[in-house]
């Protein structure tokens, strides 16, 4: 797709597919009946949501906050912000927040912090890919779909500025 950059795939549609199958089963042992309110973290979230979301059979609602931390791309994450706020009411309810990859944790951290100010009935974490080598934060990621090595990652939703979201599957950009 672009021939500067040079990358492999590490998890091919496939390899996606069944993961995301996999936490479909378990959310819905958790959540069905409960309609959860389903908060996706923009933008890198948006086609794991997607794809998740299709294999959850029961009532759920939907909402987006986008989040920014990294400043530029490959740059370690500072302060995060909220630069669009979620409209659902949180209060009493049954909240599962969709992350496309959890890294520092800096991100997900921050935004537990902001929604228990909110007083929800339950706040869990779902996230298609986790990279516990670079936690500088402890969180608890309570659905993990494949834990990644320390590389850069990009396709399926996540961007290297902004680029290769479009990507269907995943890929490591080498360095
Ligand atoms: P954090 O370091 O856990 O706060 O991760 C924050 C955000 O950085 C994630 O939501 C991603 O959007 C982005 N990010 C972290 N690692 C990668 C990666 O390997 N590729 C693309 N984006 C990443
Ligand atoms: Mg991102």
């Amino acid at each position: 797709m672009n021939t500067d950059t040079k990358m492999s795939v590490l998890y091919t549609r496939e390899e996606i597919d069944d993961a995301v199958k996999k936490l479909a089963s378990k959310l819905t042992s958790t959540y069905a009946g409960k309609n959860p309110l389903v908060i996706g973290i923009l933008k890198g979230s948006f086609i794991f949501l997607a794809d998740l979301i299709r294999r959850l059979n029961f009532p759920l609602e939907i909402d987006f906050i986008r989040l920014s931390s990294y400043k530029d791309a490959r740059e370690s994450p500072g302060n995060v912000t909220i630069t669009n706020n979620m409209t659902a009411d949180v209060r009493d309810r049954h909240v599962l927040v969709i992350e496309d990859i959890v890294d520092s944790g800096v991100t997900i951290a921050f935004l537990i912090d902001y929604l228990k100010t909110k007083n929800p009935e339950s706040v869990r974490i779902c996230c298609l890919l986790d990279k516990p080598s670079r936690r500088q934060v402890p969180v608890k990621v309570d659905y993990t779909g494949l834990t990644v090595p320390d590389k850069f990652l990009v396709g399926y939703g996540l961007d290297w500025d902004e680029k290769f979201r479009n990507l269907p599957e995943i890929y490591c950009l080498e360095d």
